[in-house]
């Protein structure tokens, strides 16, 4: 069985891709919505959160686990594959050496959570791929919250708004380096312009999970929250169209 974990509803993005991917596996969500948002928590809070909601989906059965959050990846990737070294664990980073492969002015802005800045894996990330170009940390505070509480109608003005000074500044292409951005790709896209390229790595790391993935199985997906079941559901129907039922994990 396959786990899907993530703070809240930005793994979903993943979900659906791997499902795609792999339409006979058994796939267990979890969202750690008690908790969410990860970002701007401390990083050692983050592994505690991690450990737990792993070790959960290993109970139930997982053999991968898709750490659906580049926050939960950045603070406690190490330590899940140290506490689980019979699982596969797959994460999500920020996606700076493909964007390093992108760029034609050299100039790139990454999209994440705070605390995906301040771990150490961040800056390793930059200096082994991108040395060269000009890499801008653009944290965007409150915008996983949004796309949990469902995103305003103005979700366009605000996203531009917070934007407007990496537009000022240049940059031809643009990391989603948070889960939930997925969701808010098409603001993005369209307040940054059509020349600048949008990297989202939620493809390319579905595709990984679905290449490492046990045996398939009935083709069950199970949604699981550490908050409400019913507002969960009501976020798969909103963000991925799907009428479903949650229960808690
Ligand atoms: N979806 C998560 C990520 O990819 C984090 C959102 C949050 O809980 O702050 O970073």
């Amino acid at each position: 069985m396959i786990g899907v974990y993530d703070s809240g509803v930005g793994g979903l993005a993943v979900l659906r891709e791997i499902r795609r991917l792999l339409p006979a596996a058994d796939i267990v969500y979890l969202a750690d919505q008690a908790n969410v948002p990860y970002g701007e928590r401390p990083l050692p809070e983050i592994r505690i959160l991690a450990l737990a909601a792993v070790r959960r989906l290993v109970d139930l059965g997982a053999d991968t686990v898709v750490v659906a959050c580049n926050t939960a990846t950045a603070a406690a990737l190490a330590e899940l594959r140290q506490a689980f070294p019979a699982v596969e664990i797959v994460g999500m980073e920020p996606a700076v050496k493909p964007a390093a492969a992108t760029t034609r002015n050299g100039r790139i802005a990454v999209l994440a959570t705070e605390a995906t800045f301040a771990a150490a894996r961040f800056e390793d990330l930059v200096g082994r791929y991108a040395a060269d170009a000009e890499v801008i940390a653009h944290p965007c505070p409150g915008w996983a919250a949004a796309v949990e509480e469902d995103w305003p109608e103005a979700a366009g003005d605000r996203v531009a708004e917070h934007l407007a000074p990496l537009i000022a500044s240049g940059v031809d292409t643009v990391v989603l380096a948070c889960t939930h951005y997925s969701f808010l790709a098409r603001p993005i896209a369209d307040a940054m312009g059509p020349s600048v390229t949008v990297v989202d790595p939620v493809d390319a790391v579905a595709r990984h999970a679905a290449r490492i993935a046990p045996a398939p199985g009935s083709g069950r997906t199970t949604y699981l929250t550490t908050g409400d079941p019913e507002r969960l559901a009501g976020q798969v129907l909103r963000l991925l169209g799907l009428e479903v039922t949650a229960g808690r994990a």
